[in-house]
């Protein structure tokens, strides 16, 4: 069967390009979790009746398979969270607030996603820590000598996107944990935009901390993972507290919490979010990520390509290396062009995309963002092109 009949959502005569922001669902995913809702509807760990006993069953088969995806080396060092946001927010308060003392520093970009910036500002009212900047370099990268020499005494902590949701570029994570573990300094990945399209194994590149998302990945909404080495994750503090993560509590106070994962997934979990990530883990699987990370990098080739052929479109991000494209019609605001692109069923972003400390770096408050995934075509980058090709219109609805 074509791939892109597996997607419900490809059959409504649009091209999606918006996949950095959601991607689609296939139906396989869809249905784990009508089954969940229509056959064994129940909740997670409490229950001694078949249903439930099903559902504990799925519930940790998800977490079995989400790290089978990411290689980790334990069940227990997958966390289910709402997300990503929530991932790299519950590592900040319950394990950073703890360690991080005044004057520590902590290392991020200005190419960051809100999420791996604002947890990190208010860290440093409430203790007096601060944010550094690794230096980006004309492609607006992270190279090594940049974080090396952004490196100091006071450097506690490196938290990167593995992969950047404007510019694309791929970060060197193995060398950056590599030299960062040889000064003792943590490191935490945003994989939002990674784990999706290529292959990220947490043991090779040795990363202490990696949040992402499973509706980024053809899963569904509400649901991510934090992965964390098992040492680091039995240090945290519970995020949360209530029913599912204590053994006992008594009247004077007194808590002992489970062990790991359940400690620090307080309360019902999101069970059919879990049940349809762990059918998109399995889903990913079977077409293998090496082959998608393959054919997004020929597709982004193309457009690039096809782009640059065009008078009037600018193109900010030229040598990433991921499905993420960044460009503008000259002249002609962000917003504009994506509800131009609309008019002909062509769905992008515009705007900054929560990134909005990268036009210090970029110059270039708003961008129109194509972010491509495995089912996207040559056929819709033409289509879109030829689209391109006759913004004459625009500019005539625009003056
Ligand atoms: N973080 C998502 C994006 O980049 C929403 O579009």
């Amino acid at each position: 069967m074509n791939i892109r009949e597996e997607f419900p959502m490809l059959d409504k005569n649009i091209i999606y390009f918006d996949n950095g922001a959601t991607t689609f669902k296939p139906k396989m995913v869809i249905d784990s979790i009508c089954d969940y809702y229509t056959n064994y509807c129940s909740n997670a760990h409490r229950g001694d009746y078949n249903i439930s006993l099903k559902t504990d069953m799925m519930y940790e088969g998800a977490r079995k398979k989400i790290k089978d995806l990411i290689n980790s080396s334990r069940a227990e060092e997958i966390i289910f969270t709402s997300g990503t946001t929530e991932s790299i927010n519950m590592v900040i308060e319950s394990f950073f607030k703890n360690i991080l003392k005044e004057n520590d520093e902590i290392l991020l970009t200005k190419s960051e996603h809100a999420s791996n910036l604002l947890p990190w500002f208010e860290l440093c009212k409430k203790i007096n820590c601060k944010v550094k900047y690794i230096e980006l370099d004309s492609d607006y990268k992270v190279t090594m000598g940049n974080v090396i020499s952004a490196i100091n005494e006071n450097t506690k902590v490196i938290s990167l996107a593995h992969i950047t949701n404007v510019v694309g570029d791929i970060r060197p994570i193995k060398e950056i944990c590599e030299y960062a573990h040889s000064k003792g300094i943590y490191v935490i990945v945003d994989g939002a935009q990674s784990v999706p399209h290529m292959k990220v194994d947490v043991t090779d590149l040795d990363v202490d901390f990696l949040a992402f998302s499973a509706h980024k990945m053809c899963g569904p909404t509400g649901i991510g993972v934090l992965y964390g080495k098992y040492d680091l994750l039995n240090e945290m503090t519970p995020y949360k507290l209530g029913g599912g993560m204590n053994a006992s509590f008594s009247s004077n106070g007194e808590i002992e919490y489970k062990s790991l994962p359940h400690r620090l997934e307080a309360g019902t979990p999101n069970i059919a979010g879990a049940i349809g990530m762990g059918a998109a883990a399995d889903y990913l699987k079977v077409l293998d990520l090496d082959k998608i990370r393959e054919y997004e990098l020929k597709l982004r080739e193309y457009l690039v390509r096809k782009l640059k052929e065009i008078d009037n479109i600018e193109v900010y991000n030229e040598n990433s290396e991921s499905g993420i494209v960044a460009f503008n019609i000259k002249n002609v605001f962000s917003q504009d062009t994506a509800i131009f692109l609309n008019d002909y069923n062509i769905c992008v972003r515009a705007g900054n995309h929560c990134a909005k400390i990268l036009k210090e770096e970029l110059e270039i408050k708003n961008t129109c963002r194509i972010s491509l995934y495995f089912y996207n075509t040559k056929e819709e980058i033409d289509k879109l092109i030829s689209v391109l090709r006759n913004s004459d219109t625009l500019y005539q609805q625009i003056l």
